[in-house]
């Protein structure tokens, strides 16, 4: 049997990858052009994903130009980051362990790195300072990048996953300062910067106040189009010897909103249970099968707000938005103005909802199936 080529769950940059010409293309030229970009979607439309895909595009290509990935949704505090940031650095900037070995002395001047190497030294090196002085001293961590790609004529890009994460750091405000500081005056490094968290993203690279206003590009990463997700589930399908039609292909990413991962996954059971060729009765299974295999997900998630917010979601169902009309208030239980005008806050800074052209939406479009089934019964079905 052959393996399924839709996948979700795990970033996608070579196989799978679908289209997103413009935006490759646009960050591409930002990264090897100096221009520092921030790239802002909610969770799973493919940031992760786009940025692998053109760092893996740059690293078939440019040889000089070395590229460092970091995920921060681990990273617990500055100095964790700082040694994750200066291992990851030195890691990139030569395919030598030996030439990692002698960082110490190469590229700093107050701190002393611990080096060594594990049992593979071709990819287990770890890197150690003393915590005291790694704080002290942060601004050459920061800017070992620069001191590097000037000591050996090479360019960086580095690409910082889920960036709001550091926020959460004591003593951020300061830190913040110091990396836009160092940072801005680099010439041969530049800086990919993205994440998940909108309201907080935002908050850090749009407020005029704050230090990384104005560091560079903003992209506001779109769907992918359904036309595009129509001839990529097409060909999947008849790559692995099964047929789905173009128009069975285009309900699967109308009933997902275009969400990139859960036309994945959507597509995925649908290629699961066909056998030759899918018809709605396939796909309608797999939308069970998804909404089923989520439903744990989002039970937890309606545990954690309140019932008032929960009242306010099941307004947003009904396509309400006048919420603090004294009729909608009532229907729906929504409490006071205030309460509703706090409640919407929240679920808009917590991703849950966004507004769009001045109506209201469900950021997970099977949440939004999920929450119908669970509180009004209304079970969706596909019909052609
Ligand atoms: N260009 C693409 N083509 C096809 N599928 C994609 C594409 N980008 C993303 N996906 C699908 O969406 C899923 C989520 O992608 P990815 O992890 O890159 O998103 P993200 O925005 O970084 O998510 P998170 O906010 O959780 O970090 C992938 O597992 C894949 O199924
Ligand atoms: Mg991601």
């Amino acid at each position: 049997m052959k393996d399924s080529p839709f996948i979700y769950g795990t970033t996608v940059s070579v196989q799978s990858f679908t289209n997103r010409e413009i935006e490759s293309g646009k960050l591409k030229s930002n990264l090897l052009n100096g221009i520092n970009t921030t790239i802002i979607s909610p969770r799973r439309w493919g940031k992760s994903s786009l940025v692998e895909k053109v760092i893996a595009d740059i690293n078939k290509k440019e040889k000089l130009t070395k590229t460092v990935i970091i995920d921060l949704f681990s990273v617990g505090s500055e100095e964790e980051f700082l040694e994750n940031f200066a291992r990851e650095v030195i890691k990139a900037s030569s395919s030598k362990w030996q030439e990692w070995m002698g960082s110490g002395k190469d590229f700093f001047k107050k701190l002393i790195p611990k080096l060594s190497l594990g049992i593979d030294p071709t990819s287990d090196f770890s890197l150690s300072f003393d915590w005291q002085e790694l704080k002290k001293n942060s601004d050459e961590i920061l800017n070992l990048p620069e001191i590097i790609a000037q000591k050996k004529g090479i360019k960086f890009i580095i690409c910082l996953d889920e960036f709001q994460n550091l926020s959460s750091f004591n003593d951020y405000v300061v830190f913040e300062k110091k990396m836009r500081a160092c940072w801005q005056r680099h010439k041969s490094v530049t800086y990919c910067l993205y994440g998940s968290k909108r309201h907080m993203m935002s908050d850090i690279f749009n407020n005029p106040s704050k230090p990384f206003y104005r560091f560079g590009d903003i992209m506001l990463l779109q769907k992918i189009e359904t036309k595009k997700w129509v001839s990529f589930i097409t060909k999947s399908f008849s790559n692995t010897s099964k047929i789905i039609d173009e128009q069975t292909a285009e309900m699967i990413p109308k009933i997902m909103k275009n969400h990139s991962w859960y036309v994945q996954q959507l597509a995925h059971y649908t290629w699961n249970l066909t056998d030759k060729k899918a018809t709605i009765n396939e796909l309608n299974i797999a939308l069970t099968e998804l909404i089923n295999a989520n439903a744990p997900l989002y039970q937890k998630e309606v545990e954690s707000i309140s019932q008032t917010q929960i009242n306010l979601l099941k307004a947003v169902t009904k396509g309400e938005t006048q919420f603090t009309s004294t009729v909608t208030m009532q229907k729906y239980l929504l409490g006071t103005p205030r309460n509703v005008s706090k409640n919407k806050t929240i679920l808009i800074n917590n991703d849950v909802i966004h507004e769009i052209n001045g109506t209201y939406e469900f950021v997970d479009p099977a949440f939004e199936l999920w929450f119908n089934k669970q509180f009004f019964n209304k079970i969706y079905t596909i019909t052609k």
